[in-house]
């Protein structure tokens, strides 16, 4: 039996299927590389010396999805693929009600017609909006504040509906914080497109000189320095949270939300001070106004996941840090495979 892994060339998923890999699991991987390259899925091959079938397959095309399942004995799937840019998603909100909400609707037609019906799903803390009390836990209130957010709000109600169509379904919501850090052999990590949104990789693109300074988004935020306060979880515990899912939702039936944070936040400061002793390379800094729709103070309750799933997050923003800067600087140019250096 095989894990089906949709998006499973991007940040998360490549870093899933290595974990899945080592722990002995088949895999099978689907993507349209829409915004990773397949060679996030060679270096998983050479991490972890196992082979695994890929497609190269969009998921608003059923057909070919189809194909994936008559092909391969699929027991569950773990659904990474789609868009996450808030601000893309702002500009361009079709696109993101297409490619998230659509392609999950096609793919779980394909789940219930080959009755394969264990899903992980990848949802994010952005259903918690602007959060009423810190930590946040899983019953808080939810609320998106852009269509991104929206769009996994909606798939998180669809997939309730679906179970409570479907008794067999068992499905589980993971809610991410703000992953970062990279796999310690340096070999894959975030590659983003063009200019990073996010606070890590910007930071990183400053270190190797891609971009001058970074930009610190508000400092006039109630946090102990002034700036924004997230929780950090490292790529690697986020994906061993996956394993523990899987082997949750092959248990039970059910819908059921985890928050997969540490515990702990950080300002934005902090971090820049984290990378700056993990990398000894200086970070310089310009305060500028706040970013639209961000929020001040963002951290998991996460005792939900450790409770039910037995998973807690063991790495600290130091390894963070220091995981994030060995793939950057080893791979300046992210998998353009041209400009790889060699790790020594
Ligand atoms: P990513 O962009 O690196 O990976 C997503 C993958 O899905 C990419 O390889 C992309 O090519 C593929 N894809 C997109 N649309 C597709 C389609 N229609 N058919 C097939 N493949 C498609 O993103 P990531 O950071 O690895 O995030 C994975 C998931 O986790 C996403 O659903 C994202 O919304 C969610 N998430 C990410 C974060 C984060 O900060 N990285 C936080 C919370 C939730
Ligand atoms: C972190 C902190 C910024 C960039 C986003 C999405 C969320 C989720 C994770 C997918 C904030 C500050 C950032 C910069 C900065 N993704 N910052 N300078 O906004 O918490 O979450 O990614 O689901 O949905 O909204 O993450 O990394 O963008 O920002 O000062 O250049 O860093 O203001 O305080 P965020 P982030």
């Amino acid at each position: 039996m095989a894990i089906l892994i949709t998006g499973g060339a991007g940040y998360i998923g490549s870093h899933t299927c290595v974990e899945l890999l080592k722990a002995g699991y088949e895999i099978v991987v689907v993507d349209n590389y829409l915004n990773s390259k397949p060679e996030s899925l060679k270096r998983v091959s050479e991490i972890t010396g196992k082979s695994f079938d890929v497609y190269h397959v969009d998921l608003m095309d059923e057909k070919s999805l189809d194909q994936v399942f008559i092909e391969n004995p699929i027991e569950a799937v773990i659904h990474f693929a789609g868009l996450k840019s808030v601000g893309e998603s702002v500009k361009t909100p079709l696109l993101y009600y297409e490619h998230n909400i659509i392609s999950t609707v096609k793919l779980c037609n394909v789940m219930e017609k080959y009755n394969v019906k264990n899903l992980v799903f990848s949802s994010s803390a952005t259903v918690y909006g602007e959060p009423e009390r810190i930590p946040i836990s899983e019953d808080s209130p939810l609320k998106a504040m852009n269509p991104y957010g929206r769009t996994k709000l909606i798939i998180e109600e669809l997939l309730s509906d679906l179970y409570e169509s479907d008794h067999n379904w068992s499905i589980a919501l993971l809610r991410y914080f703000n992953p970062i850090g990279a796999h310690e052999s340096g070999l894959i990590g975030e590659a983003p497109n063009g200019i990073p949104n996010n606070l890590m990789p910007y930071i990183t693109q400053v270190a190797i000189g891609k971009l001058k300074e970074l930009n610190v988004l508000g400092n006039n935020y109630p946090t102990c320095d002034g700036t924004g306060i997230r929780d950090y979880i490292h790529v690697v515990d986020l994906a061993k949270g996956h394993l523990k899912a899987l082997e949750k939702i092959t248990e039970i039936n059910g819908v059921n939300a985890y928050n997969l944070g540490t515990g702990k936040g950080y300002s934005v400061l902090e971090v820049v001070a984290a990378f700056e002793k993990a990398s000894d390379v200086k970070i310089p800094c310009k305060i500028v106004g706040p970013r639209p729709g961000d929020i001040a103070i963002c951290y998991a309750d996460p005792s939900k996941a450790q409770m039910e799933l037995g998973w807690i997050a063991e790495k600290g923003v130091e390894e963070m840090c220091a995981d994030s800067w060995r793939w950057q600087s080893s791979n300046p140019n992210g998998y353009d495979t041209k400009t790889k250096i060699k790790i020594t």
